[in-house]
C-alpha cells in the first residue's frame, strides 16, 4: 500500500474520545501484591499515597478520602454548615459540587461565572452575602484557576470560608504554586477520568491544622485510625465524640493512585503542550473564541474547552471526523433538584457562556499528529 493510500486510511479510522483512562502497565503488579498483603482497608497504602501527595502540592495537612463529592461534605460539616446557612456557589459545575450542600439543609445562591473563562465571576459574589452566608465553592473550569486571589479577600473581608473545587485542576498552578495551598478546604477528585484515578477517590487539603485533625477523624466514623496503630483492640474501647462517615480511602485504590503518581508530570506536560497549541492555533479562527487564562495561573488543562459559534452542527461536524466533543458539565440552576434556589436574577456571564462551550480531546493520549488533525477540523469547519 503506498504511503498515500495509508494516510487515506489512517483519516479513515481515526477515533480520538474525550477522555481515556491511564492505568500504568505496572499497576497489575503492584495490586497484586496489596489484595494478598492480607490487609485491603485503609493502612499502609493510603498512608504512603497521602506522604506521595503531600510531596507533590507541597503540604502536609492533606486526607484522601472516598471521592471528591464526600470531601465537599466533610469541608461542609468541618464549618458547621446546616439549615438556614447559605453558600455562593457556582453554576457551572458538575452537579457534585452542589449536591452535597443538599445534605445540610442550606441554600445555594447562584454566582454569575466570566464568560471568557466560565470561572465564577469575582464580582458576582459580594452582591449576593447575606448575615447567613457562610461560604462560597467554586471550580477551576476545565483545570484553569479561578481568580483565586479576589475570591479569598472578599470571604476574608466578611469572615466567609472557601472550598476551591479542584476535581479538574490536579496540578495547576496559582503564582508559582499548586493548586491546594491558597484557600480553606482544596478539594480533588480521582474519578476514572481524571489526571489520576483511583477508579473513585479524593483528596481535602485543609489549611487550618484542627480543620485537618477534625476531618481526619469525621472520614472514618469520627475516629483517627493513626491513633489506634498496632493497638486495634483500643480502638472501640473510648469515646467518639461526634458522628462520622465512611468516606476513608482504602489501600486498593490508594495502589492505583500510587502507580499513577510517577507519570503526572508526563500527563500534565502533554496536557499543555496540546492546551497551549489550540491556543495559538484556535486564537484567530473566526466562529472560535479561545478562553482566557488568569495572571499567573497555569491550567491542568484536564479539559480543553472553546466557545464556538454554531454548536450543534459543529459537534456533528467533528464527530464525522472522529473526534469526540462534550459540554462535559450543564449549567446546574436548571435542574429539578435545586429548583429552590431559582432566583429572578439574571446571569448574563453564564448565559453568555452556556450558549457556546465545547470542550474538545486534548488528554495525554492525544498525540502531536492528533492535536494537528484537530486544529485542522476546527478550521475546516469554520472556513
Ligand atoms: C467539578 C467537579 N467536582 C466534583 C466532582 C466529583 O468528583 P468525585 O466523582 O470524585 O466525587 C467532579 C467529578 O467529575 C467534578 O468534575
Amino acid at each position: 500500500m503506498s504511503s498515500m493510500q495509508d494516510k487515506v486510511l489512517m483519516m479513515e479510522i481515526r477515533n480520538i474520545p474525550l477522555f481515556k483512562v491511564n492505568m500504568p502497565p505496572e499497576t497489575m503488579d503492584a495490586l497484586r501484591s496489596t489484595l494478598y498483603s492480607g490487609y485491603i482497608t485503609s493502612g499502609p497504602k493510603v498512608i504512603e499515597f497521602e506522604q506521595k501527595l503531600g510531596d507533590f502540592i507541597c503540604t502536609r495537612q492533606l486526607l484522601c478520602v472516598s471521592s471528591c463529592t464526600h470531601a465537599i461534605e466533610l469541608a461542609l460539616r468541618a464549618m458547621d454548615f446546616g439549615p438556614g446557612d447559605e453558600i455562593i456557589s457556582s453554576p457551572l459545575t458538575c452537579i457534585a459540587t452542589n449536591m452535597p450542600v443538599m445534605v445540610f439543609g442550606a441554600r445555594i445562591r447562584w454566582a454569575d461565572v466570566l464568560p471568557d473563562t466560565g470561572n465564577i465571576d469575582p464580582a458576582s459574589i459580594e452582591p449576593l452575602i447575606t448575615p447567613r452566608t457562610k461560604a462560597i465553592i467554586y471550580v477551576h473550569w476545565a483545570g484553569n484557576p479561578a481568580n483565586i486571589d479576589a475570591i479569598n479577600s472578599i470571604a476574608k473581608k466578611h469572615g466567609l470560608k472557601v472550598i476551591e473545587d479542584a476535581a479538574h485542576a490536579f496540578g495547576a498552578e496559582y503564582k508559582g504554586s499548586k493548586v491546594g495551598l491558597h484557600s480553606d478546604f482544596v478539594v480533588f477528585s480521582f474519578q476514572a477520568i481524571k489526571h489520576i484515578t483511583t477508579g473513585d477517590g479524593g483528596l481535602i487539603v485543609c489549611k487550618d491544622a484542627k480543620d485537618f485533625e477534625r476531618i481526619k477523624a469525621l472520614r472514618w466514623f469520627g475516629l483517627d485510625r493513626e491513633r489506634f496503630k498496632g493497638r486495634d483492640e483500643l480502638r472501640w474501647t473510648l469515646d467518639i465524640q461526634e458522628y462520622g462517615y465512611k468516606f476513608n480511602m482504602n489501600d486498593i485504590d490508594a495502589t492505583l493512585g500510587l502507580a499513577q503518581l510517577p507519570y503526572i508530570g508526563g500527563v500534565l506536560k502533554t496536557c499543555r503542550r496540546n492546551g497551549r497549541f489550540y491556543d495559538r492555533e484556535l486564537a484567530d479562527v473566526p466562529g472560535v473564541t479561545v478562553l482566557r487564562q488568569e495572571e499567573s495561573a497555569n491550567s491542568a488543562y484536564w479539559l480543553y474547552t472553546l466557545l464556538v459559534d454554531r454548536r450543534e452542527d459543529f459537534v456533528d461536524f467533528m464527530k464525522s471526523k472522529g473526534i469526540a466533543t462534550n459540554i462535559v458539565h450543564t449549567r446546574n440552576d436548571t435542574y429539578s433538584c435545586f429548583k429552590d434556589f431559582k432566583e429572578d436574577r439574571p446571569l448574563p456571564g453564564l448565559e453568555e457562556f452556556a450558549k457556546r462551550y465545547i470542550s474538545i480531546p486534548c488528554g495525554w493520549w492525544v498525540v502531536e499528529d492528533d492535536a494537528q488533525y484537530i486544529v485542522d477540523a476546527v478550521r475546516e469547519f469554520f472556513r
